[in-house]
């Protein structure tokens, strides 16, 4: 039970409408389920205790069919209460599957997908299954459609566990004389580094000591084997408040790893790991890049440092709209996808069509032995290490420098950037996680104004160019956790619309570029402080050290260090995340695990 509960603790973070376990003890099984949060399943537990057992599932659920109720949590019990299980993911042909299992005069409990799998796979093992676990499973899988990791337990067979994988994301932990499932590594980090990836279809049957792979006809089928290179003390508080303190803390780290064994010191890329053939992408002729949230303003970030070191036409696009447009997508198109879990299924489905349109596919991810950059021609990973805030924070910053590292690495490729320019931009890459150190370093004098600032109603953010994905990406942070109502703008629309939100104390965030970059960025954003500045609102500024000019303009400046422009989100983003953070902490939030959000979003 404690290994069950502690895993469910480590994934908490996918989800926390309701929690729930089931366990195979000499007496049957026993389950205990509660809404809300993990907390609550505990005192449950603690209330009515669970005898010894050496077999259990649990389970943390994000509602998509049925509320956040008791009875709607997972697991599903069936076959008079002697098979357990539990799922993730969407079965999209439940409600016919449902009234053929009511024809026979089954019944149902709740209003879940989950409980007709349960009920299915019931009805199949008295019948068809002839009393086998796995090869119930099998035949169930093979009638349901959707997205589905599916794992279950029968009174019948202890020391068994079968599982099955569509879409949803499935690990198995092998660990000594015990075995573990996982939707991710995390899971079971505490027992076992050694995991085995699942494939598209694949059923998989734990015992103690066996793991044993077939497809959902019952062919043997293999996973991919691989070792986890961070510890349970990576995922760990290490001190600070919440995960997301911590993590806006990791970022000078995260920066520094995913740049770390790229690059030599003479400027050469080396990105062996990429999978990708260079002739093809000397050929392409257009990026589009997929991503659903945070991910997607790296997306936006990335356009620009893209564009202008490749010379290739980039598109930012979010995952779940592009599908559905027709795009315009051939063997000519790079698509990058970005992603932190790897598991998003907007983004999966997406990088699936392109793919289809026969697209080459790029994927930037986080989590390794996930399920989009498994499926993608090729891969970068980030090196954040985990990120348990369900608001993104680090895998933001290391995203846009993978980001740097593709377009650098196409520009040399593609003759665009000589070795020396490129030398020149790694240097100041380089450098950055010391700038972002030097930004955490002075973390009080934007957390003071936070604090200040806990009951507004309303914040707007304003960037131009490159500050403009950092604005948006600032007021996401703030709806995210704070639940305070934020938008970002550009900065140069602001004229055409949302400049008659201004009234007097309106707080207006505004990312000044430097006033070394080009032409007459810095002085056209300083136009705009003053534009809303004369309508009554009160400007806080993020400039760049040494900006004197901007002082006059604002009620409060923070001053970030010198960088390049286009390189500028990787410390400007910094004290917007801190302000977000402290706001929310102030107003007593949760802000690792704000309401309604999810951190792997497993469903479209
Ligand atoms: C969820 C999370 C966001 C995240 C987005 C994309 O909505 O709450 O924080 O940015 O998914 O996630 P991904 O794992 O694909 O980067």
């Amino acid at each position: 039970m404690d290994v069950v509960l502690e895993g469910l603790r480590r994934l908490e973070y996918r989800g926390y409408d309701s929690a729930g376990v089931a366990v195979l003890t000499d007496s049957g099984i026993e389950a205990r389920k509660k809404s809300g949060k993990l907390v609550n399943l505990v005192n449950v537990i603690e209330e009515s205790p669970i005898a010894d057992s050496l077999t259990g599932i649990g389970h943390t659920r994000w509602a998509t069919h049925g509320g956040p109720t008791d009875q709607n949590a997972h697991p599903h019990l069936a076959d008079n209460g002697r098979l357990a299980l539990i799922h993730n993911g969407i079965i999209e042909n439940f409600a016919e599957i449902k009234q053929s299992l009511e024809a026979k005069g089954l019944e149902f409990l709740s209003e879940t997908d989950t409980e007709v799998a349960a009920v299915l796979l019931a009805d199949i093992y008295r019948g068809e299954g002839k009393g086998d676990l796995t090869l119930s499973l099998q035949l169930a899988s093979q009638k349901l459609e959707g997205a589905f990791t599916l794992l279950a337990v029968h009174e019948d067979h202890p020391g068994i566990v079968v599982a099955s994988r569509r879409n949803s994301p499935l690990v198995v932990g092998l660990g000594d004389d015990e075995n573990f499932l996982g939707s991710d590594v995390s899971g079971f980090i505490d027992f076992t580094r050694r995991a085995v990836e699942l494939g598209q279809d694949q059923i998989v049957t734990i015992t103690p000591d066996t793991h044993t792979i077939t497809d959902f006809f019952g062919n043997p089928a293999e996973g991919r084997e691989f070792s986890v290179d961070w510890d349970a003390a990576a995922a760990e508080k290490g001190g600070f408040e919440s995960f997301m303190a911590k993590e806006i803390h990791d970022q000078p780290a995260a920066v520094a790893d995913t740049l770390l064994g790229r690059a030599d010191a003479d400027g050469r890329l080396t990105l062996d790991e990429l999978r990708i053939d260079p002739e093809m992408l000397k050929k392409i002729s257009k990026i589009i890049v997929l991503a659903c949230g945070t991910s997607a303003y790296a997306g936006s970030v990335a356009k620009y440092a893209i564009e202008s070191w490749c010379r290739i036409p980039v598109e930012v696009e979010l995952s779940h709209e592009f599908r559905y447009r027709e795009p315009i997508v051939d063997e000519n198109t790079l698509i990058v996808s970005i992603s932190q879990s790897g598991e998003t299924m907007d983004t999966l489905m997406a990088v699936r069509y392109a793919k289809e349109q026969g697209a080459k596919t790029l994927s930037i991810c986080n989590t390794n032995g996930s399920t989009i950059p498994r499926e993608s021609d090729a891969v970068l990973y980030t090196h954040a290490g985990p990120e348990i805030a369900v608001a993104s924070t680090k895998a933001f910053l290391a995203q846009i420098t993978a980001t740097y590292v593709l377009g650098l690495y196409l520009g040399h490729l593609r003759g665009n950037l000589f070795t020396g320019q490129i030398k020149d931009i790694l240097a100041d890459l380089g450098k950055i996680p010391a700038k972002i150190q030097d930004i955490l370093d002075r973390e009080d004098e934007i957390k003071d104004l936070a604090r200040a600032m806990s009951e507004e109603q309303s914040v707007l953010f304003l960037g131009r160019h490159v500050g403009y994905p950092v604005a948006m990406e600032g007021a996401l942070k703030l709806k995210e956790i704070a639940y305070i109502h934020a938008e970002g703008f550009a900065a140069g629309e602001l004229k055409h619309g949302p400049i008659a939100l201004i009234d007097d104390g309106q707080p207006v965030f505004v990312v000044v570029p430097s006033p070394r970059g080009r032409d007459s960025l810095h002085a056209k954003v300083v136009s705009n402080i003053q534009e809303v500045r004369a309508r009554g609102a009160k400007t806080l500024v993020i400039a760049e050290e040494g900006d004197e000019a901007v002082k006059q303009y604002a009620e409060f400046v923070f001053y970030v260090p010198e960088t390049p422009t286009l390189l500028m989100p990787l410390l400007a983003t910094v004290p917007l995340q801190i302000f977000a953070c402290e706001l929310a902490t102030a107003k007593g939030f949760d802000v690792d695990q704000p309401r309604n959000l999810a951190k792997s979003v497993t469903v479209e």
